[in-house]
């Protein structure tokens, strides 16, 4: 709890891809800590996944229903939304996005821009438009749903790969140049997660290789070393921990939460 012109308000967070997901798992986790969190995503059924939200714990949840497209006035709308309901961030959470398959040279020109637009320009402009609020509040935490293929280039996943990879890079000059104002800023790097999206890729391998979704996500999930993939709520006690106090002094870095199916070195 922190005081603002007399009145006491809980910590606030902006969740992005919060209708499904890691995203909406994040929210949950945030809710039930009694943080106050402007959930962000496409489509109108996120005002289903808000109400649920609304049960949970302490926590208020708003809806802001908007499609990120890379611009800086999407993000200054977002963060003006959540700075009107609540007054203050100390949060980000940059989870909309997703990874289509496709190779370098298969990905249209179109789905190189579009996947760039939503996911590396929607997250730094989303930061970028959020530092001052963040400053205001005396410091805070940007998590970043990255991805392992930021770091082990996946050639099916190749749009993924580049915009995972410039992530890290833009992460670590943030954390350098904002430390001064005790602002974080940590990349989770999910492996294959049990969400939507995963069967989305199942998808697409299933028709590179004449297969179906079932057995691909057969074969993902056998190939995990300790017998399972990571669930969105697996992915969210990790980012819930890096926000937390307990990781104050964690910058700069990424975590990745796979189940060991990469052996890349972090
Ligand atoms: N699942 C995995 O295996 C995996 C692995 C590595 C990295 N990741 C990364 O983790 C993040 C979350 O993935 P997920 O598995 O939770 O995906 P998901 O289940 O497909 O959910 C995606 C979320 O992002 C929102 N979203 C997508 N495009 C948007 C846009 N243009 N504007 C606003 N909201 C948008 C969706 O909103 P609507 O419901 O309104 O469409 C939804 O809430 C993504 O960045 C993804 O690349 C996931």
């Amino acid at each position: 709890m922190t005081t603002i012109g007399g009145t006491q308000v809980g910590r606030v967070a902006i969740v992005t891809g919060a209708s499904r997901g890691i995203g909406r798992a994040v929210a949950e986790l945030l809710i039930r800590q009694g943080v106050h969190v402007l959930a962000v995503a496409q489509h109108t059924t996120l005002t289903t996944t808000v109400d649920q939200l609304n049960t949970m714990g302490t926590g208020r949840a708003v809806a802001s229903v908007i499609s990120i497209d890379g611009s800086e006035t999407t993000a200054e709308q977002i963060v003006t939304q959540v700075n009107t309901q609540f007054g203050r961030l100390d949060y980000v959470v940059n989870a909309a996005g997703g990874a289509r398959v496709t190779s370098v040279l298969d990905g249209s020109w179109q789905q190189w821009h579009d996947d760039f637009n939503v996911k590396f320009w929607g997250y730094l402009a989303l930061i970028r438009a959020a530092v001052p609020l963040l400053k205001k509040s005396g410091g805070g935490v940007v998590v970043n749903l990255v991805g392992v293929a930021g770091k082990d280039p996946n050639p099916n996943l190749a749009i993924a790969s580049a915009v995972n990879g410039a992530l890290r890079a833009v992460t670590k000059n943030l954390a350098d140049d904002l430390a001064a104002f005790r602002i974080r800023f940590v990349n989770v790097n999910p492996g294959a997660t049990e969400t939507d999206l995963l069967r989305q890729m199942a998808g697409g391998y299933a028709a590179k290789r004449n297969s179906s979704i079932e057995a691909m996500m057969a074969e993902m999930r056998q190939k995990a070393p300790l017998g399972r993939l990571p669930s969105a709520e697996d992915v969210a006690n990790v980012v819930g921990f890096l926000l937390s106090d307990q990781a104050s002094l964690i910058t700069g870095t990424s975590v990745d939460i796979d189940g060991g199916v990469h052996r890349g070195l972090a």
